[in-house]
C-alpha cells in the first residue's frame, strides 16, 4: 500500500470513527444549534388507528393510538363492547387499513398550516406500535400506504412539502416494536437474547426512512421493554452521526432503549408531557397534546377535552423559559383532514408566536425562570441582543404589573411586544410596578403577553 492510499486511509477513518457506537461518546455530541433555536414544533400521529380514531370516551379515556392494544391486548371493556356494538366478529383491525384513505390529504395544506402555527419543526409518525408504515417499507410489504388504504408515500408527500418550506425542518418518529409481530414476540419469548426482529424490520426500517427522507429529528419511541443492546441503539446512531445523509444537522431524543430516556441520546423527553417546571441542565422537549387524552385523533372528543389557546400558550411559555422546546401534537383524522378545532388551535399559535415570538426564538433561560413575587411571571433571555423577556400570563385588573425577580437600570427601557411605545415603571423596592397601557389590546393579545427589558 502507497503512501497516498495509507493517508486516505487514515483521513477517511479518523474522520467516520468520530463517534463511537457507546453513551460515552454519542452522548458527548453536542446537539445541533437549530434544535434550541427552534423551540417550537408540530407532532402528527396519523395511521390506521386514525380510522376507529376512538379512545373510549370519559370511560377510556385513551389514546386512540393505542387501539388495537386496547382491543385485543388489554381487553378494555370500551375497546371490546365498541367493536361488538359497531363490527361483526370476523372483523380484525387489519380491516381498518382500507378504511385509511386519505382522500381528501393535501400535504400542501398541512405544510401551510404548521408553517402559519409557528411552528419551526415537525415530527410525523412514519410508524406507530401497530407496524403500519406510512411509506412504501420494504420490511412490511403488505401493511405499509402504498400497498393498502391510501396506495401513496405519505411520509414522502410530507416530506416533499414541507420541504417547500425553508424555515421548516422535517422530523419523523419511529415505534421500535411492534404490538403483535410475531417475529418481535418470539424475541421477547427468550427474553430478548435473538435480535431476528432488529434484523429483519425495525434496523432496516430505520436505515430506510433516514436514507430516503432525510429526517432532520428521529424521534425513537416504543423501545421500553427491551435494553438498547437488544435495539442496537448504540450502533445505529454511531452510523446516524458519523455517516448518514443527515449527519450534521440531525437531532433525536432519548428513546433508545429501557432506563434510556431521561439519561441518553440526544435531546431528554423523559415521559410524555414532560413539564418540570424548573430549569433542566440537559436540553429537553415536552411532547405534549392539544387532545388532553389522545395522540391519534379522537372522534369522540368533547370541546372541553381540548386544551384552550391561554393553557397552550402558557404550556409554551413554562417550557421555554425551563429550557425545553415544545412539541405539540396534533392527530389527523383518517381522510386526511386536520380537524377545524386543531386548526384554529395551530392558527391562534401562530398569531401570538407573530408578537411575541422575540420573547421565544433563540432565546435562553434566564437568571429565574419564574418571578418571586408574581406566579405568572416566565423569564427567558436573548444573549445577542442583550434583552430579557418577563413573559406574564394574567393581565392585571389595576394594570400594574408587579416584579419582583428583576431591576432595570435607570436607563434601560420597557416595552410591550407589540405595542409601539415604551412603558414607565417604578421602584417599589424590593419590587417594581410596570404600568401597562389601558388601550384595548389586539384579540391576538389576549393569551399572554411579553415585556421586554433592554
Ligand atoms: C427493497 O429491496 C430490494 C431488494 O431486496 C432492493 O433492491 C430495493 O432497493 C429495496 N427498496 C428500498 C426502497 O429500500
Ligand atoms: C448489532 O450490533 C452488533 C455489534 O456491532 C452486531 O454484531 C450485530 O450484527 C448487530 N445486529 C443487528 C441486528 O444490526
Ligand atoms: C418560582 O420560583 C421560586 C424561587 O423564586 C421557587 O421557589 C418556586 O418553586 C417557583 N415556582 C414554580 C411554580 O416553579
Ligand atoms: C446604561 O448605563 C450603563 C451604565 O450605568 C451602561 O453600561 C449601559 O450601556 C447603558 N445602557 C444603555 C442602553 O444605554
Amino acid at each position: 500500500m502507497d503512501v497516498v492510499k495509507l493517508l486516505l486511509l487514515g483521513f477517511c477513518c479518523l474522520a467516520s470513527a468520530q463517534y463511537e457506537p457507546n453513551w460515552d461518546s454519542l452522548d458527548a455530541r453536542p446537539l445541533p444549534a437549530w434544535y434550541d433555536q427552534a423551540k417550537f414544533g408540530i407532532f402528527i400521529h396519523w395511521g390506521v388507528f386514525s380510522v376507529p380514531s376512538y379512545g373510549g370516551g370519559e370511560t377510556g379515556k385513551g389514546a386512540s393510538e393505542w387501539f388495537w392494544w386496547d382491543w385485543k391486548g388489554a381487553k378494555e371493556s370500551w375497546a371490546v363492547d365498541f367493536m361488538e356494538r359497531n363490527y361483526l366478529a370476523t372483523f380484525t383491525y387489519p380491516d381498518f387499513a382500507p378504511q385509511f384513505k386519505a382522500e381528501l390529504f393535501s400535504p400542501g395544506d398541512w405544510a401551510q398550516t404548521i408553517m402559519d402555527s409557528g411552528a419551526k419543526y415537525v415530527v410525523l409518525t412514519s410508524k406507530h406500535h401497530e407496524g403500519w408504515t406510512n411509506w412504501p417499507s420494504n420490511t412490511s410489504w403488505n401493511w405499509n400506504a402504498m400497498a393498502e388504504g391510501p396506495h401513496m408515500d405519505l411520509v414522502g408527500s410530507l416530506a416533499q412539502a414541507i420541504s417547500a418550506y425553508p424555515a421548516l425542518r422535517f422530523g419523523l418518529y419511529f415505534s421500535q416494536f411492534e404490538w403483535f409481530n410475531p417475529v418481535y414476540l418470539a424475541d421477547k419469548a427468550g427474553g430478548f437474547k435473538t435480535q431476528n426482529y432488529v434484523a429483519e424490520v425495525s434496523m432496516r426500517q430505520m436505515y430506510e426512512i433516514v436514507e430516503q427522507y432525510k429526517p432532520q429529528v428521529v424521534w425513537s419511541d416504543g423501545d421500553w421493554e427491551a435494553p438498547y443492546t437488544y435495539w442496537n441503539s448504540t450502533e445505529f446512531l454511531a452510523w446516524l452521526y458519523n455517516e448518514s445523509p443527515v449527519k450534521d444537522e440531525v437531532v433525536v431524543n432519548d428513546r433508545w432503549g429501557q432506563g434510556c430516556a431521561c439519561h441518553h441520546g440526544g435531546y431528554y423527553t423523559c415521559s410524555d408531557r414532560y413539564d418540570p417546571h424548573t430549569l433542566q441542565k440537559h436540553k429537553w422537549e415536552n411532547a405534549m397534546t392539544i387532545d388532553k387524552y389522545s395522540w391519534g385523533f379522537r372522534r369522540e372528543a368533547t370541546i372541553d377535552q381540548y386544551l384552550s389557546i391561554e393553557e397552550l400558550v402558557s404550556e409554551l411559555v413554562v417550557t421555554v423559559s425551563c429550557g425545553g422546546n415544545m412539541l405539540m401534537n396534533v392527530g389527523p383524522t383518517h381522510d386526511g383532514r386536520i380537524a377545524p378545532i386543531l386548526q384554529e388551535r395551530l392558527e391562534q399559535m401562530g398569531a401570538w408566536l407573530k408578537i411575541n415570538g422575540e420573547a421565544i426564538y433563540n432565546t435562553t433561560p434566564w437568571t429565574y425562570q419564574n418571578d418571586s413575587v408574581n406566579a405568572n411571571v416566565w423569564y427567558t433571555e436573548n444573549k445577542e441582543t442583550m434583552s430579557v423577556y418577563a413573559l406574564f400570563l394574567k393581565w392585571p385588573t389595576n394594570y400594574n404589573l408587579e416584579l419582583g425577580s428583576i431591576y432595570p437600570a435607570p436607563n434601560s427601557t420597557v416595552t410591550l411586544l407589540g405595542y409601539p411605545t415604551p412603558l414607565k415603571w417604578e421602584v417599589t423596592s424590593p419590587t417594581i410596578l410596570v404600568k401597562l397601557p389601558s388601550l384595548p389590546l389586539d384579540s391576538t393579545l389576549q393569551w399572554g403577553w411579553a415585556l421586554k427589558f433592554h
